[in-house]
């Protein structure tokens, strides 16, 4: 369903305009939004000078905007000094001290609200206590944590003392935190006892035990936040409660002032091979687009109330709860817990309790809840929602009407925003007082975003609707600085084609009539589960270190609410699977994916056979077996195949 809706979008020619109402408040006006424009057409960089001396405080001022001397390195605002935690908070403190910054919202119910002021003693109080513990410029420190003000706190904590970050999100596994510290050296682990999510208990510092045994010789303090009260194992001179760091510490603490290009944090993504990569921000450019998207695309105001549903183990939880809405002085929601606890209301409940005014999430949420039927969101007052947004995928049109017209109540404009972790903030998305969406289009490129969609040459595609690479033309602030600890696979990933010119999104797009960009799909081996991105290599490698497993070659295929689902083809060792064992074995794989990279890795489906199918040269016939995962026809020639048999084994018909 939902891929035929995106394959369709041919058809797709409804448009939504703001509401002149929405217009008349609206930050940025339909003559703004071409002011801004022109202003970057005119003069690229001096349109980003201005926004970084307007949007961001500096400590010592830039002189260089752009320096493209090392290019595709590009570095932004070289010689500026600031600080992001200084940004976030304490410049709001003269005229915003007693706002509420956080709205804290446990799975339980349980409710907290943290004034800037207070955000501020906190983040300093445990910035002190990293320093205690060792902490310095450049550190890394890897956090493992429950959706709690604290995980906003330890990464507001570690940007005011020049400390490098890295949030894992708490889904993954032993495995993956592990190999994550290990990639990033790092030298401090931030974790929990525990969350609260579906009703259970994330057992996260049993996850982080299990990383550390396993071997991650940089480590050398752990601190432990007190969420669940659950018992667990606290070693001696390494494990350190939160709490008691924070004991006796001041609250205050002088900002480390950094360079421009001061790596901010690290976030792992998945990429075309089996490892994932350290994707590297900077400081001021990342912040700069992670505060304009904010005021721009979010519409942020004084009395809004912003919740972003993502976690912060993701990039949008970054850029969209933990940095550019503090550093925009808004006032955030953070939930701790899963959409459908007790029941699925528990969004549209928090929506009226807060009296949220803009709100973002995944369109496979949306999907999700739509499928519980519209007495939820009815149960509930919405009328506090003035925007909605959406992010990670993309929307099929009849999710987008759902989300438009029940929770919107046709009033709230949808912001659908294309970006990555890499670019840090949003790229394509409608201004909203501006732009008119469309259901399914992320719209139009931001002011000084040169996106465009090029052929296999680099020229622009101009006929409407033709499909090719999606590509951006100039360096923009918050492009991600490099792959860390790996120079050549930051160009070769990000800049393999068109001579080097332009940054490689991965993903295919094209443009309608209107100029509007309509995203197509990866065209890499990444595959997109709940917005969340994954690797097939990445999967593939997980499964081979099975020992029941030989081979294994992962595909995707459509699904109504994750979007895609992964299958995988698996050649076991020795006799293939067959009847009552294909359970068992399916089983065992899932789980042992789940140890591996974490439960949103786990395979939907799991097909045995002797072989895979390959070319004369060795290649898997990948497009063959997408054929066979989504049950197509078979249109290719087989004919060459050794074995011919392993498709009709794949396809579970022998
Ligand atoms: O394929 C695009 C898809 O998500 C990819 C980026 O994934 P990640 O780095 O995990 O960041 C997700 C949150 C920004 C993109 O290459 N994607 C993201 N937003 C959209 C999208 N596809 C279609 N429409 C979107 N709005």
């Amino acid at each position: 369903m939902a891929d035929n809706d995106i394959n369709s979008t041919l058809v797709e020619n409804r448009q939504f305009p703001p509401s002149e109402e929405f217009v008349a408040r609206a930050r940025i006006k339909p003559a703004d939004f071409e002011a801004l424009h022109k202003h970057a057409e005119a003069n690229y960089e001096g349109f980003w000078e201005y926004q970084a001396r307007q949007n961001l405080d500096w400590h010592k001022p830039f002189s260089i905007t752009l320096d493209d001397s090392r290019a595709p390195h590009y570095q932004w605002f070289t010689d500026g000094e600031l600080n992001v935690s200084y940004n976030c908070i304490d410049r709001h403190l003269a005229t915003q001290a007693d706002k509420t910054a956080i709205i804290f919202e446990g799975e339980e119910g349980d409710t907290r609200h943290i004034s800037y002021q207070q955000l501020h003693d906190e983040v300093c109080q445990f910035a002190n206590g990293l320093k205690s513990r060792g902490i310095k410029n450049g550190d890394r420190v890897v956090i493992y944590m429950p959706m709690t003000p604290e995980a906003v706190i330890a990464m507001q904590a570690c940007a005011r003392i020049g400390a490098i970050h890295s949030v894992v999100f708490g889904g993954f596994s032993a495995e993956s935190l592990r190999d994550r510290i290990n990639d990033a050296g790092a030298v401090m682990l931030i974790t929990a006892d525990g969350g609260h999510r579906g009703g259970k208990i994330v057992e996260l510092k049993t996850a982080a035990d299990k990383a550390l045994e396993k071997g991650t010789p940089s480590i050398e303090n752990v601190i432990v936040l007190k969420r669940t009260g659950q018992d667990i194992a606290m070693q001696s001179g390494r494990d350190h409660w939160w709490h008691d760091i924070v004991a006796g510490q001041s609250s205050e603490c002088e900002p480390e002032w950094v360079n421009a290009t001061h790596p901010l944090f690290l976030l792992y993504t998945s990429g075309s091979t089996g490892k994932p990569k350290g994707i590297q921000h900077s400081s001021a450019g990342y912040l700069l687009n992670a505060v304009i998207t904010n005021l721009w695309v979010f519409d942020l105001q004084d009395n809004d109330i912003f919740w972003c549903t993502a976690d912060v183990g993701w990039i949008t939880g970054h850029t969209y709860v933990a940095f550019g809405p503090l550093a925009a002085g808004s006032t955030i929601v953070m939930y701790e817990g899963a959409p459908v606890v007790p029941d699925a209301g528990r969004f549209w409940k928090i929506v009226e309790d807060h009296k949220i005014t803009v709100f973002y999430t995944a369109p496979t949420a949306i999907r999700a809840l739509m499928k519980f039927g519209d007495e939820y969101p009815n149960k509930y007052d919405l009328s506090s929602l003035r925007l909605l947004g959406t992010v990670g995928e993309p929307i099929n049109p009849e999710a987008w009407m759902w989300y438009h017209t029940v929770i919107g109540k046709e009033r709230c404009p949808i912001v659908d925003t294309w970006w990555q972790t890499e670019t840090g903030a949003h790229m394509i998305a409608p201004i909203p007082g501006a732009v008119s969406t469309k259901p399914g289009s992320c719209t139009l490129p931001l002011p000084g975003i040169v996106a465009d969609v090029v052929n296999e040459e680099g020229e622009s595609i101009t006929e409407a609707n033709k499909g090719g690479y999606l590509v951006i033309k100039k360096p923009f602030p918050s492009m991600l600085q490099t792959v860390w600890g790996d120079e050549q696979r930051y160009i070769d990933t990000y800049f393999p084609k068109f001579g080097g010119k332009y940054y490689l999104a991965g993903d295919s797009a094209r443009r309608d009539e209107d100029g509007y960009f309509w995203i197509m799909g990866r065209i890499d081996d990444v595959v997109n589960i709940s917005g969340h991105r994954l690797g097939t290599m990445e999967i593939e490698s997980a499964l081979v270190a099975h020992e029941r497993v030989v081979e294994a070659a992962v595909v995707s295929r459509p699904h109504d609410v994750k979007g895609e689902a992964i299958v995988a083809f698996v050649i076991c060792n020795g006799e293939r699977p067959v009847d009552e064992e294909v359970k068992k074995v399916v089983q065992e794989l899932r789980d042992w994916v789940g140890e591996e990279i974490g439960a949103i890795a786990k395979p939907d489906e799991i097909r045995f056979a002797d072989g895979l199918p390959k070319t004369r040269s060795g290649k898997i016939m990948r497009r063959l077996l997408r054929n066979i995962a989504r049950g197509e026809e078979i249109t290719q020639d087989i004919s060459t195949l050794e074995n011919e048999g392993v498709v009709k084994q794949l396809q579970g018909k022998e």
